[in-house]
């Protein structure tokens, strides 16, 4: 319980978990990638980062408020820092924006928007990776992925399955089933929840749905529930 002054206003806070948390309370929208306050926090995008009156930046969800607390959520400092987090991001995924089907309700698209990223300096050094198609619900793009671990935290804390995981490090470093098996061959019970967590087009609903009721028609094929959830939880 405490106070902070969050963009020179006072925000009195009470159990709240992060600094992120108090920075919503005062109706102050900072963007974040992945933050979902249900599942762990994982502080990997680095989008939500604040600066702190002694010049100190942080990742306000990874971060407990304390009294006295005096931040800035916009300085110029900041917008700098967001912009090329976002251009980062954009450098190392594929650019097909126009034909994704997560076009329009892509978050790293619009957060491209919003802070104004127009060109990219950055050449893409990752590899190119195969489509996984192999699920009767889902198709998997490792092109897209940023990197956020909401599929796999979403996949393993609120469906208890852990059909995804990371694998290797630095500009390998990737989101797939272990030992590189296809998601039909993982535990996945197609339930759609790394979907609805995926900010990008990396984890897709199947729309071929002849193929999709043929696959779920196999004994095989194990569903406990709904294929796409078509509400994110908040
Ligand atoms: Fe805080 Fe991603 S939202 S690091």
């Amino acid at each position: 319980m405490g106070t902070m002054i969050i963009d020179g206003r006072k925000i009195e806070f009470t159990d709240e978990k992060n600094v992120l948390t108090v920075i919503r309370k005062a109706g102050i929208n900072i963007p974040t990638l992945c933050y979902h306050s249900e599942v762990s926090t994982f502080g990997a995008c680095r989008l939500c980062t604040v600066e702190d009156d002694r010049g100190k930046t942080f990742a306000s969800c990874s971060e407990k408020p304390r009294d006295g607390m005096v931040i800035y959520t916009n300085s110029g400092r900041i917008k700098k820092y967001r912009k090329l987090i976002v251009e980062l991001l954009l450098a190392a995924h594929c650019r097909d924006c126009t034909t994704c089907v997560k076009s329009g309700e892509c978050v790293l698209q619009e957060l491209a928007h919003r802070l104004g990223v127009q060109n990219i300096r950055f050449k893409n050094t990752r590899e190119h990776y195969e489509l996984d198609t192999s699920s009767p619900s889902l198709v998997r793009d490792p092109n897209k992925c940023i990197l956020c671990g909401d599929c796999v935290r979403a996949c393993e804390e609120i469906q208890g399955i852990g059909a995804l995981g990371f694998a290797f490090r630095g500009t390998e470093a990737i989101v797939m089933p272990a030992f590189n098996k296809k998601i039909a061959d993982t535990q996945c019970v197609n339930c759609g929840q790394c979907r609805v967590y995926c900010p990008t087009g990396a984890i897709a609903i199947k729309t071929h749905m002849d193929e999709v009721w043929e696959a779920l028609a196999d004994p095989n094929v194990r569903v406990v529930a709904q294929i796409a959830p078509a509400v994110r939880v908040a």
